[in-house]
Parts: C-alpha cells; sequence; structure tokens
C-alpha cells in the first residue's frame, strides 16, 4: 500500500498554478520594485515601507507573494482541502508507520505545547503543522515544491548536511526542529555513521519523519520534545543543530534552546543553525524580508533577525561563533552587497562550539 497522500490532476495542476504565481513574483514584479526602492532614496527599512506603498509594483508584489501561499494552501484544489478528506487514511498510514522500528519512536503525549507554535497559522497555513495529521502530510507536500531559498529543496538540504560532515564530523547528533525529517534524513545521508537524531513539538511530523526514514532504510531516532527543554542528558552530542526552526521562534525561546543545546552538547560539541538571518543585499533586502515575515504570518522572523547574535551566543556560553551567508548563495555579487536579478531568501550558517 502507498504512503503518500492521493493527489489528483486538479490538485497537481493547481499546485502547478501557485507555483507559476511565485516563480512570476520572484522575477518581473520584484525587479521592478527593487529599482523603485533604489530610487527612493529611503535609507532604512520603515521609511522603505512609507514611501513604497503607494507603488502599484509594491502592490502587486507583496499581494502575489501572500496570495501565492494562500493559493497552494486553500481553495477547491488547495493542499489541505485536498488532503483533509483522506485524514483517516493518513493517520492510519501513520499508525502503521509507528508499528515499525517502535523502539526509534519517542512520543510525549504529556509534552505542553508552546502558544507561540499551536497559536501561530505559520505560513497562512490554518492550524500550523503541529495538531493534525493532515497538517504534517500538508506541509511535507508544500516543502518539496520550492525551498524558502527558491532552491530546488533538495539542494540546500544536502547541502548543510555535507557542511555539517566536512567542518565537524560528528559522531552524535540532534536536528531540532525537525518537522517531517527532511533536514534530518539529509543530515544521515551525510553521515551515514553517525548516530542521528530529531525533535519536534508536533507528534503528526514526528510519526511521518519516522515512517519516511524508515522507508529510505535510514536509522534515525525521533522524539517529540520541546528544544526549550529536553530530556537528553548533558554532553550526549557532538553537533546539536537547527535547519529553519529559529526564524518560527521567539527570542525568549531561542534563548532557552541556546542553553538547552549548551548543555547536552559534550565539551567541544558545536551548536549549528540554518536559517534567514544575514541580509546581504542590505536596506531594501531587509525590508523585503520584513515585508515576507508579515505576509506569511511568520512573526518572529524579524525578531529573530533583529538579534545580536554574537552576543547571544556568547551569553549563552558557546566559543568560536560564526555567522556567515550560505555557500550556495555566497556569489561575488551577493557579497558585496549587490541584489540579484530575481528574489531569493539568503539563508545564513550560524555555528558556535560549547568549550572545553
Ligand atoms: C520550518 S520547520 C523545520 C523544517 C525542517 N527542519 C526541514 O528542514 O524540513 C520548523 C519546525 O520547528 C518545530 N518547532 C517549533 N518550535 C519548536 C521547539 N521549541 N522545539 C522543537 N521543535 C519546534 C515546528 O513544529 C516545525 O515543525
Amino acid at each position: 500500500m502507498t504512503t503518500r497522500p492521493h493527489i489528483d490532476f486538479a490538485a497537481t495542476s493547481h499546485e502547478s498554478y501557485a507555483r507559476s504565481l511565485k516563480f512570476f513574483w520572484k522575477e518581473t514584479p520584484y525587479r521592478a520594485v527593487v529599482a523603485e526602492a533604489a530610487a527612493s532614496g529611503a535609507n532604512d527599512v520603515d521609511s522603505l515601507e512609507g514611501s513604497m506603498r503607494p507603488s502599484p509594483a509594491y502592490q502587486l508584489y507583496g499581494w502575489l507573494e501572500r496570495r501565492a501561499q494562500q493559493v497552494k494552501y486553500q481553495g477547491r484544489w488547495g493542499m489541505a482541502p485536498t488532503l483533509e478528506p483522506q485524514g483517516e487514511r493518513l493517520r492510519e498510514i501513520l499508525d502503521q508507520g509507528a508499528a515499525l522500528q517502535p523502539g526509534r519512536l519517542h512520543l510525549d503525549p504529556n509534552m505542553e505545547m508552546p502558544a507561540y507554535v499551536s497559536d501561530t497559522d505559520i505560513h497562512q497555513l490554518a492550524g500550523g503543522v503541529w495538531d493534525t495529521d493532515v497538517s504534517a502530510f500538508v506541509y511535507e507536500w508544500a516543502t518539496s515544491a520550492v525551498s524558502f531559498s527558491m532552491l530546488d529543496p533538495a539542494t540546500p538540504l544536502n547541502w548543510y548536511g555535507e557542511l555539517m560532515r566536512e567542518r565537524f564530523a560528528p559522531a552524535v547528533v540532534l536536528d531540532i526542529g525537525c518537522t517531517a525529517g527532511a533536514s534530518t534524513r539529509a543530515l544521515k545521508r551525510a553521515m551515514p555513521e553517525a548516530e542521528i537524531h530529531g525533535c519536534d513539538v508536533s507528534a503528526p511530523a514526528v510519526r511521518l519523519a519516522h515512517l519516511r526514514s524508515v522507508e529510505a532504510d535510514l536509522a534515525i531516532d525521533y522524539w517529540q520534545m520541546n528544544g526549550e527543554d529536553m530530556s537528553f542528558e548533558d554532553g550526549r552530542f557532538d553537533l546539536v543543530t537547527s535547519h529553519w526552526l529559529i526564524h518560527e521562534v521567539p527570542p525568549s525561546a531561542l534563548r532557552r534552546i541556546m542553553a538547552e543545546g549548551r548543555r547536552i552538547l559534550r565539551p567541544g560539541g558545536t551548536f549549528a543553525m540554518y536559517d534567514m538571518y544575514l541580509t546581504p543585499g542590505g536596506t531594501i533586502d531587509a525590508w523585503l524580508l520584513d515585508g515576507y515575515a508579515a505576509r506569511n504570518n511568520e512573526p518572529f522572523t524579524q525578531p529573530i533577525r533583529n538579534l545580536d547574535m554574537e552576543q547571544e551566543l556568547t551569553a549563552a556560553g558557546f566559543t568560536d561563533i560564526r555567522i556567515e551567508l550560505s555557500g550556495l548563495q555566497a556569489t561575488p555579487e551577493v557579497l558585496s552587497g549587490e541584489l540579484p536579478d530575481s528574489r531569493t531568501h539568503y539563508m545564513s550558517v550560524i555555528t558556535a562550539t560549547a568549550p572545553e
């Protein structure tokens, strides 16, 4: 029996339409907005927003950015309405998955869901990804299309897994905020000899991650666990990493995740985060990122971007802090502050060491 949801031709075509909107948005409207913003003379995010609001090009850009996500998830053929009627079957699929290698799946029915997860319709997905089996499959489908950085989704995942192996060669790894396990599997593929764990607050996500790892024959342990308060013993890991987690948590929660990361890392171990943080395209890039976050219901992206990460990691007890642009995006043009021809979300790699 297939463990994939049924997606018919109409839903596939609708997804293709949503993707085309996004591909259009990132080219012509984006270029018009950048040209106008550069000519406006505004040199901080707030005045740029103020001066650009009357611009039809910006209105089109902003509306397309918001609407393409809504088209993807909602409407007659959106991902959520397509999968909702399949809820019972999807639960059975996850139940069957849970019966396979059950020792690798660690659920915590008593875990208290953080309000910033349960109360945020993240990415405009009603209910977010935490509460239903359907939402885990919707998220899996959505992220198999286009990544935040507008690259083929497998490319940054594989690149990041390889980077972690090359730089740190860890033997025991934890991936916090693993969702359906795409990042965790990439880590395992890059480091087949390593002991790999993934954790997430969402039980359906962790159950789906477990199923997909079993299917891919990748030995990974999954935990339903809050990264702010983990049951792992001190010094358990060589690498504690997160891939696209931190823009989804408020600064207070990130501080607790850093403190927990520090506790469960062995001396000399690495804490690593991959997310949107640096804005190499200057004020225009920062303004576009803040606008994207507001339009896509990502309320913590801006406060996280505004954190002084070096100071935060130092306060959490880390040393050797390194903050850099993803090597996939660090072209000479980007590093010289030039905005690219088409919209991308720049990803940063932030690493720090737990002192000996
Ligand atoms: C954008 S997704 C991460 C995607 C995933 N790492 C990947 O690369 O496919 C963010 C995930 O973080 C989870 N999350 C949010 N806060 C968390 C916390 N405090 N502890 C653990 N997971 C958390 C959410 O439930 C969500 O599944």
